[in-house]
C-alpha cells in the first residue's frame, strides 16, 4: 500500500509518500520560516500563497523520489484541519483534484491525529496509550484508544506549550520559531535564577496555563536597562525550568487518571513540534521511570510539522476499515480531535 500525504495547515508545505509497511519512501518539507521572520510569527495570507507557489513542485519531487506514478497510489491524505484556512484550501484541493483525476480515494485528516499517530509509524506501539500532545498551536493530554477515538483528559486555558517558547524567545530577541532557540540558549543559563509562576501545579486534573509566565516575563524584562546575554540565557532558562516542572506535574496527575481508566496500559508518547526539548523529554523521562510508564517520542522531523504523519493516519484509517472522504469534505479551521 502506497498513500501520498500533504501538509499546509501552517508554515511548513510538506508532502511525502508512506508504505503500509512502515516504509518512508520520501518526505520533503519546506518550510516558510523565511517569509514569516520579518513578522515574527505566521502570516496567513503569506502563507496560503507560498503553499500555492511550493505545492506542486513537492507532489512532483516526492512522487519522483520514492518512484512512485499517481497509478500506483493507494489513496491520497490531505491535513484538512484544523489550521489557516487558506494553506488548508490549498493541500485539501489539491488532494481531491489527484484522487478525481487519478480515481484514487481521498481521506480528509486531522492535523492532530497525524501528530498522535507518528509513534505508531516509527515504534511498534499498541492502543490504548497515553500521549502528550504539544506544538505551537495545540497543548493536550489524550488518551489514544484506536484510529479516530480520543479521549481528551486535559488542555491548555490559554496558550499552547509551543507559544509560551516562541512568545518568550520573542521577548529575549531570539527572532521566529524561538522553541529551537530558546533550548539552546538556555543551556548555558542558570535555571534557579529567577521562578516564574507554576500555574495549575498541585491541583487535581490535567489542565494547563501557560499565560502567567508570559506576563511575569514581561514584567521581569523591564526591570532591567538593557539584558545582557547571561540575563537572556537565565531567563531561559528558568523559563524552561518552569514550563518542565508544570508538564511533570500535570503529566503524573494524567498518568493516575489513564491507569485507573486503561489498567495494565504503560506507554507515554509525546508528539508535536515541542516534543524536540530534549530537556522536557528527561523531565517526562525521569517520570516515566518512576511510574513505570515507557515515554516514547519520534523523531525529531517527525515531531514538527511533515507530511509522513499524514500519509501515516491515511494508511491508518484505511487498516481501520474506515471510509474514504466525499470530494465534498470542507476543510476546518477549527477541528477537535474527539469530535
Ligand atoms: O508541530 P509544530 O511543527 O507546528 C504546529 O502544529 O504548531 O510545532 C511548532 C512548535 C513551535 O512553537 C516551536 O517553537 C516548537 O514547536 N518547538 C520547540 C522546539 N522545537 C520546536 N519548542 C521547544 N523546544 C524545541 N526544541
Ligand atoms: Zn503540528
Amino acid at each position: 500500500m502506497k498513500i501520498l500525504g500533504i501538509e499546509t495547515s501552517c508554515d511548513e508545505t510538506a508532502v511525502a509518500v508512506v508504505t503500509g509497511d512502515k516504509k518512508i519512501l520520501s518526505n520533503l518539507v519546506f518550510s516558510q520560516i523565511a517569509e514569516h521572520q520579518d513578522y515574527g510569527g505566521v502570516v496567513p495570507e503569506i502563507a496560503a500563497r507560498a503553499h500555492m507557489e511550493k505545492i506542486t513542485p513537492l507532489i512532483r519531487n516526492a512522487l519522483a523520489e520514492s518512484g512512485t506514478s499517481f497509478t500506483e497510489l493507494d489513496g491520497i491524505a490531505a491535513t484538512a484541519g484544523p489550521g489557516l484556512i487558506g494553506g488548508l484550501i490549498v493541500g485539501v484541493m489539491l488532494a481531491k483534484s489527484i484522487a478525481s483525476s487519478a480515481k484514487k480515494p481521498f481521506y480528509a485528516i486531522n492535523h492532530l491525529e497525524g501528530h498522535a499517530l507518528t509513534a505508531r509509524l516509527t515504534g511498534e506501539i499498541t492502543f490504548p496509550f497515553l500521549l502528550l500532545l504539544v506544538s505551537g498551536g495545540h497543548c493536550q493530554i489524550l488518551a489514544v484508544e484506536n484510529v479516530g477515538k480520543y479521549k481528551l483528559l486535559g488542555k491548555t486555558q490559554d496558550d499552547a506549550l509551543g507559544e509560551a517558547f516562541d512568545k518568550t524567545a520573542k521577548m529575549l530577541g531570539l527572532g521566529y520559531p524561538g522553541g529551537p532557540a530558546l533550548e539552546k540558549l538556555a543551556k548555558s543559563g542558570d535555571k534557579t535564577r529567577f521562578h516564574f509562576p507554576r500555574a495549575m501545579k498541585g491541583r487535581p486534573g490535567c489542565d494547563f496555563s501557560f499565560s502567567g509566565i508570559k506576563t511575569a516575563i514581561n514584567r521581569l524584562i523591564k526591570d532591567f536597562a538593557t539584558l545582557a546575554e547571561q540575563d537572556k540565557a537565565d531567563i531561559a532558562a528558568s523559563f524552561q525550568q518552569c514550563a518542565a516542572e508544570i508538564v511533570y506535574d500535570r503529566m503524573k496527575n494524567a498518568i493516575e487518571i489513564f491507569r485507573t481508566a486503561y489498567p495494565g496500559a504503560n506507554r507515554l508518547v509525546i508528539a508535536g513540534g515541542v516534543a524536540a526539548n530534549e530537556y522536557l523529554k528527561s523531565a517526562l523521562g525521569e517520570l516515566a521511570a518512576q511510574e513505570n510508564f515507557e515515554l516514547f517520542s519520534p523523531p525529531i522531523a517527525l515531531c514538527t510539522d511533515n507530511a509522513a504523519m499524514i500519509a501515516w493516519a491515511g494508511v491508518e484509517k484505511i487498516k481501520a476499515g474506515l471510509l474514504p472522504d466525499g470530494l465534498d469534505f470542507a476543510p476546518r479551521a477549527r477541528w477537535p480531535l474527539t469530535t
